[in-house]
């Protein structure tokens, strides 16, 4: 059996920032921001938590799939953001929804984190132990940034994605992960130092200040236009399909011109890549099930269709489903 995506749903914070804005008190411009990445606004949370988010979309998925949360077999959540260390937001979501059944846990594959999700939802099912799954990528990654650093938090925006998955005989035709944790410092948000009664307040004092997102963009920027490509190669040899046989090709939404270099790269067209990073930006693991929703809800997503999902991000993580929708 494959798991297959019988439902959708996202939500975002009610507060919707534009480059302007953020030129207000940054040195930036509408100009430098759009030019170089496409994104013109994104949701920044004012109190929304990442739970909330989740179950709003979890909400509007387990609708649109016309499925009660008592029937959920699992649920993951994907993020870098969650608001407890402990309990889990799987955990979260399962008890506000109410899906008693579901067993539930958080991954972390930073922007590849719903592909990693998705895929673990998938291999759950194929291997007979569940029937359905709830699969969430969420995000507050507002609270991680550094306000006054330029060259990331203009970047970035919360939100979150669900998808409802049931096993059938059509659906995930196979998937693709990989990463490259040598690779990990140019990208990284560190946790708490180590601090207890026994560490030494130089020790302490000679660490860096936690929690602020850091990245070389211009790395990052090489390995996904160079990763991508790759990892959507190999989902078409392992189907056996060619580049043209596939419809849509919703890829995670960090920067229109990583999308213009794979679509370049791979030669196909740019119609066939969705976008909504200009009105999101970069929200990690919930962008590529947010931009699905969209799709979905706008009708472009036609049942018998081909399409490829691929997340790419910080661990360094890269991975890949192509679907029959
Ligand atoms: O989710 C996956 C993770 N993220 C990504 O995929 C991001 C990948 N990387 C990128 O998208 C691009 O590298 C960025 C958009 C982050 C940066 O674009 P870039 O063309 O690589 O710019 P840069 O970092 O080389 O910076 C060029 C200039 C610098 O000034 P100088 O040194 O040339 O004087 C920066 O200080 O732009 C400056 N700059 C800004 N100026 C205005 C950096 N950020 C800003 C800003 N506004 N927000």
């Amino acid at each position: 059996m494959r798991a297959r995506i019988i439902g959708t749903g996202s939500a975002h914070p009610r507060m919707h920032v534009t480059n302007t804005e953020l030129a207000e008190f940054l040195d930036t411009s509408d100009e430098w921001i759009s030019t170089r990445t496409g994104i013109c606004s994104r949701y920044i949370s004012t109190g929304e938590t990442n739970t909330q988010l989740c179950v709003e979309a979890a909400k509007k998925a387990l609708e649109s799939a016309q499925m009660e949360a008592e029937e959920l077999e699992l649920i993951i959540v994907a993020t870098v953001s969650p608001d407890n260390y402990f309990p889990n937001t799987g955990c979260q979501v399962q008890g506000l929804l109410g899906a008693k059944r579901a067993a539930a846990f958080e991954i972390n594959a930073a922007c590849s984190g719903f592909l990693f999700a998705l895929n673990m939802a998938q291999a759950y099912i194929q291997a007979g132990v569940y029937s359905n799954a709830l699969v969430i990528g969420a995000e507050i990654l507002s609270k991680m940034m550094d306000w006054k650093d330029r060259s990331t938090c203009v970047l970035f925006g919360d939100g979150a994605g669900a998808a409802v998955v049931r096993a059938e005989e059509r659906g995930m035709l196979c998937f693709a992960q990989h990463s490259d944790g040598a690779k990990g410092s140019v990208l990284s948000c560190r946790n708490r130092m180590i601090s207890n009664h026994y560490v030494n307040q130089e020790y302490q004092a000679a660490g860096e200040p936690a929690d602020h997102t850091h990245m070389e963009g211009q790395e990052v920027f090489r390995f996904a236009v160079r990763r991508v490509p790759e990892v959507i190669g190999e989902l078409l040899a392992q189907a056996q399909m060619d580049k043209d046989e596939v419809d849509w090709y919703v890829l995670h939404q960090a920067n229109e011109r990583i999308l213009q270099a794979v679509s370049r790269r791979l030669g196909i067209p740019m119609e066939k890549f969705p976008m909504n990073l200009m009105e999101y930006g970069n929200t990690s693991a919930a962008s590529v099930p947010i931009l699905l929703d969209e799709a979905n809800r706008r009708g472009l997503l036609q049942r018998g269709q081909k399409v490829i999902l691929s997340g790419f991000g910080a661990g360094l993580t890269w991975a890949g489903a192509l679907l029959e929708w």
